[in-house]
């Protein structure tokens, strides 16, 4: 029998081999696909994200084809890029099931680099100078991505890895756009952590680069107040206060100075906010430092 893993109140089974990757075990469950930890040929470690066995339909399959394919090859620092897309594997239930995943609009998995470590939003109870690295190392990652015309779209405290050396690395690019086009069709609905989105972003309005920024700016409130800017989770009444309301003034949780880069990078007029997540980065760097905030 295949072993049965409980992940997240989810119980797994768990296949034995995707592809030529042995599997060593789960990492996290997401929405449509599992992120295990498995070894290639060589012994390497990889992290591999995985369509759930009910979800691998053809438009999911092709989601996640064109969310591997985006960053497949590329070298991006303080970004976790993808090394492998699986076209067609052979699963290897544990059981004596052997099933073959085919696809050939999509894939069924994609390999990256494993970043041993945790993601921001478990981190948030750590220390502060810790948070605002990693988000630093995200907005150079962010800036890198510009550079090659890839807009992120879903900039959240759960898709910002820290490795055990404190660095920070941007994941998942589910819902990306480049000049090629969406990974995830956004017909499908709104997509992203609502609290994260920009307002424009709800307003379904062409992805740029800002829509970033913005996201960026929400997690630099919440590490500067040490709290939730919306506390309404994933609600119309988040979606709400995201394109109706500015974010409260930070004057009495930090320096003026801090507080006016955040509130810069939270403008919800576009054109109106810091220019790019380069500029983000460099004006924050500047007001962290001047109050020693970094260390
Ligand atoms: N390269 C990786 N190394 C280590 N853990 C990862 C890696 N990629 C993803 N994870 C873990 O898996 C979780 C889900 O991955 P993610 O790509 O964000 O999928 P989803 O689209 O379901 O949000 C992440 O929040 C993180 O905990
Ligand atoms: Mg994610």
């Amino acid at each position: 029998m295949p072993e049965l893993r409980q992940l997240d109140g989810l119980l797994l089974t768990e296949p034995r081999a995707i592809g030529s990757y042995r599997v060593v075990r789960p990492i996290a469950n997401g929405g449509v696909g599992t992120v295990f930890l498995v070894e290639g040929r060589s012994g390497a470690r990889f992290a591999m994200k995985a369509l759930h066995e009910h979800l691998r339909t053809t438009r999911l399959a092709a989601a996640l084809g064109a969310e591997g394919r985006l960053t497949l090859g590329l070298a991006l620092e303080n970004v976790v890029c993808a090394v492998d897309v699986l076209d067609r594997a052979n699963v290897d239930s544990g059981d004596g099931r052997q099933g073959v995943i085919d696809n050939v609009d999509g894939a069924p998995a994609i390999v990256m680099p494993f970043v041993e470590g945790q993601t921001l939003d478990v981190l948030a109870a750590a220390d502060r100078s810790a948070q605002w690295r990693v988000l630093l190392d995200a907005l150079h990652g962010l800036a890198a991505c510009h550079a090659v015309e890839i807009v992120h779209r879903d900039i959240c405290p759960s898709n910002l890895l820290i490795d055990a050396t404190g660095a920070g690395h941007l994941i998942d690019f589910g819902l990306a756009w480049s000049p090629k086009g969406y990974v995830t069709d956004p017909e499908g609905g709104t997509q992203g952590t609502f609290a994260y989105l920009a307002p424009e972003q709800v307003r379904a309005e062409p992805p740029t680069p800002q829509v970033d920024v913005f996201s960026c700016g929400v997690i630099a409130w919440e590490v500067a107040a040490g709290r939730r800017l919306h506390a309404y989770g994933n609600t119309a009444r988040t979606l709400l206060d995201v394109t109706g309301r500015d974010a409260p003034s930070l004057a009495d949780d930090c320096p003026p100075a801090l507080a006016d880069v955040i509130a810069r990078a939270l403008a919800r007029d576009p054109a109106k906010r810091i220019g790019s997540a380069r500029t983000f980065a460099c004006e924050l760097r500047e007001a962290l430092t001047s109050c020693g905030a970094l260390i």
